[in-house]
């Protein structure tokens, strides 16, 4: 009975001398008896001899904003280059040159129409033009991206309201669930984007354009 008194009374000498020497990792049985142990050097030093100069920062190539007049490489590969009208052709460098171009190199046709470059006819009998409807729908469930801006502007220059209301979108904001993944199969806006009109792949910042918390609009996605 005394010596386990002895004992106990040791325990409680050895934990305030330790408090003492570390009064930091006073927590009982949880600070470290022994002096911490020393890693061996993983990383050596390099030999002065070794050493090259760090190679320089290859400059980022500006991104051309204009549809050049030469032909694009692999333009021509959608025709029967032995087809007896292929001469008599407009290529695409010809019909396209000068036009401007997005981010990812399309032709940004929205810019295209603004600049008079185009002037698509709403059918080919007399069908009314479409009348612009101009309200933007602004939609946030978009994570960590920054929000997209749904332009009716943009849309309503050559389409008709009934391309989307009611199908695929109710005429009312936030009554849409739409994911990347139903734009990537086809749905929703990608009834359109990455078929007829440029494609949801690289240029996120086209419809994800508005900052959210944490974002800036402009500096999403791509380069
Ligand atoms: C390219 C597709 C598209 C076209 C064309 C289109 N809309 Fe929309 N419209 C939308 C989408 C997307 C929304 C938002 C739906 C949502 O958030 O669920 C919307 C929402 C609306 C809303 C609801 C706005 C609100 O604040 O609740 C109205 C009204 C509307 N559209 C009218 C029109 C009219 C009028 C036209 C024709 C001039 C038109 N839309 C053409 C896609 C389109
Ligand atoms: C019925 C077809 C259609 C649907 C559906 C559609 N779009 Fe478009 N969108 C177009 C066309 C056509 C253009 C113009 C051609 C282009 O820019 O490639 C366009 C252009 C745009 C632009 C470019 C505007 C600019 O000023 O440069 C944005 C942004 C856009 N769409 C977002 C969306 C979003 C977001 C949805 C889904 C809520 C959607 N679109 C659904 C056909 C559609
Ligand atoms: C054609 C327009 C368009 C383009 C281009 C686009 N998005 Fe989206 N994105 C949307 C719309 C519309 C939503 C749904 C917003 C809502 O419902 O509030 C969305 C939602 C999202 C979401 C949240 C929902 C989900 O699916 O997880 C993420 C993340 C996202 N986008 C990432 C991206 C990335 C990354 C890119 C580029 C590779 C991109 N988006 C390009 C239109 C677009």
């Amino acid at each position: 009975m005394a010596a386990i008194r002895r004992m106990a009374l040791g325990a409680v000498a050895l934990a305030a001398a330790a408090s003492l020497a570390a009064p930091g990792l006073a927590v009982a049985g949880k600070h470290r008896s022994d002096p911490p142990v020393r890693q061996p050097m993983l990383i050596q030093p390099i030999p002065e001899s070794e050493l090259r100069p760090a190679a320089p920062r290859v400059p980022v190539e500006p991104v051309p904003t204009r549809r050049p007049a030469a032909p694009a490489p692999g333009q021509d590969r959608f025709y029967d280059a032995s087809a007896p009208g292929m001469p008599r052709l407009q290529r695409a460098n010809e019909a396209l040159a000068g036009f401007p171009v997005d981010r990812a190199g399309f032709v940004d046709w929205v810019r295209a129409l603004g600049e008079k470059r185009i002037a698509p006819r709403a059918g080919v009998g007399p069908v009314p033009d479409p009348a612009p409807h101009d309200l933007d729908v602004v939609m946030r469930n978009t994570k960590e991206m920054p929000w997209v801006r749904f332009p009716h502007l943009a849309h309503s220059q050559w389409l008709d309201c009934a391309s989307c209301h009611p199908a695929p979108f109710a005429e009312k904001a936030g009554a849409a669930t739409i994911t990347m993944e139903r734009i990537f199969r086809g749905e929703a806006c990608g009834m359109c984007h990455g078929k007829v009109a440029f494609p949801a792949w690289n240029q996120c910042e086209r419809c994800h354009s508005v900052a959210s918390a944490g974002t800036t609009g402009a500096a999403a996605g791509g380069r």
